[in-house]
């Protein structure tokens, strides 16, 4: 993050902490629960969303050596990101040219040949179908015809992307926008380094799932016993980058840095800063540390959806120096969010229906759901 923008994002929270006020969108807005349940908005989302545009797999910090893979599931398309020996990397259906069955099992790991589990076909690191087994059954076919299925890949930001659709385009600049690509430029995500991730199965719609990310006006009131105390009520500045937002949230260790000049103020570890990545990426600056959410869709049910959190550690040698530091922040995120962001999430997608409310309200100063809903309208309206 620039001097510059440090010292306009300074000033704008000063100013809201002095007046009370905070960034408003000019109007509420009103959105239709059934979004949250629809088969056929659930299906138009995975048709424009999931399928076209560069979705976040991992960091590139996950597949550092030659051969090292990772596995992924992006909403019914199983992936399988592969470091080659020149430092590239490629990613592939994860799925035998066979008869389907899924080649890579496990989530990470380094392997030079994949071998089939079901009747060992095996595959080379660059998807090439090496050897078949028992090859008299297979004289007819054409080897290199049936190696791994390429799907776009670029690595950029130190985030590995992905559009899962085989021969389609990806530029993720161009997804971005000049200027967005620009901030994440800023926060050299390149240099952090992998720590830790988990992943979650949730019985919630992945926008509601979203909708917990993109907002301070809940963090007094439903964390007021965790993480609450030390954020600062509904203090933010946000921005909108094309579908994508800025949402900066102010901790209460702002009000230690008021009156100061904006210019020479350190803001990262008095603020929270929430980018939403459309469509379904949430990257959170806390204080010394990343926070990676990917937030996916079911693949057919709109009531389920899959988070992964990980946990990206400035540079690569604080992973293991602070690791008594990450251990305790991972505690309190988890807890937060399981038992206190998700709780709510999940009564609120059982309600949905149930309810006998047919919108929900976004206030003015919910700026960032506001406009992630909007985008997710325009995407899957044409
Ligand atoms: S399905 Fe992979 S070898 Fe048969
Ligand atoms: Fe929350």
């Amino acid at each position: 993050m620039n001097r510059t923008m440090q010292t306009e994002i300074a000033a704008k929270l000063f100013t809201h902490m002095a007046a009370k006020s905070t960034d408003l969108a000019p109007e509420e807005m009103y959105q239709p629960t059934e979004a949250y349940i629809d088969p056929a908005q659930a299906a138009r989302e995975r048709e424009a969303l999931f399928r076209k545009l560069p979705l976040i797999v991992c960091h590139a910090s996950e597949l550092p050596q030659p051969h090292d893979f990772v596995t992924a599931d992006l909403v019914g398309v199983p992936v399988l990101i592969v470091r080659q020996p020149d430092g590239s990397i490629r990613a592939f259906t994860n799925v035998c040219r066979h008869r389907g069955s899924r080649l890579v099992t496990a989530e990470r790991g380094n392997a030079r040949l994949f071998v089939c589990p079901f009747h060992a076909w095996t595959y080379e690191g660059n998807g090439a179908l090496r050897n078949i087994a028992y090859p008299d059954g297979f004289c007819g076919v054409d080897r290199q015809e049936r190696g791994l299925i390429a799907l776009p890949v670029e690595q950029r930001h130190g985030l590995v992307w992905v559009v899962p659709t085989p021969g389609a385009a990806i530029d993720v600049a161009a997804h971005l926008g000049a200027a967005f690509d620009a901030e994440l430029a800023g926060w050299k995500i390149d240099n952090a380094a992998y720590e830790r991730s988990q992943s979650f199965e949730l019985p919630i719609n992945w926008k509601l799932v979203m909708d917990g990310f993109m907002e301070d006006y809940h963090l007094t009131v439903l964390h007021k016993s965790t993480i609450g105390p030390y954020m600062l009520p509904n203090i933010h500045e946000y921005s909108a980058f094309r579908s994508h937002s800025r949402l900066v949230a102010a901790r209460a260790s702002m009000n230690k840095l008021a009156g100061q000049d904006p210019k020479s103020v350190d803001l990262l570890p008095s603020a929270i800063f929430i980018y939403s990545v459309f469509p379904g990426t949430i990257l959170v600056w806390q204080a010394d540390h990343f926070e990676l959410w990917t937030i996916l869709p079911h693949a057919t049910d709109p009531r389920r959806a899959t988070a992964t959190a990980r946990l990206l550690a400035p540079t690569a040698d604080t992973v293991e120096a602070e690791r008594a530091l990450w251990d305790k922040n991972w505690k309190i995120l988890m807890d937060t969010v399981q038992e206190e962001d998700w709780a709510a999430a999940r009564d609120i997608q059982e309600s949905i229906g149930g309810g006998g409310q047919s919108h929900f309200v976004f206030g003015r100063n919910e700026p960032a759901l506001q406009h992630f809903h909007r985008e997710v309208a325009r995407a899957t309206a044409a």
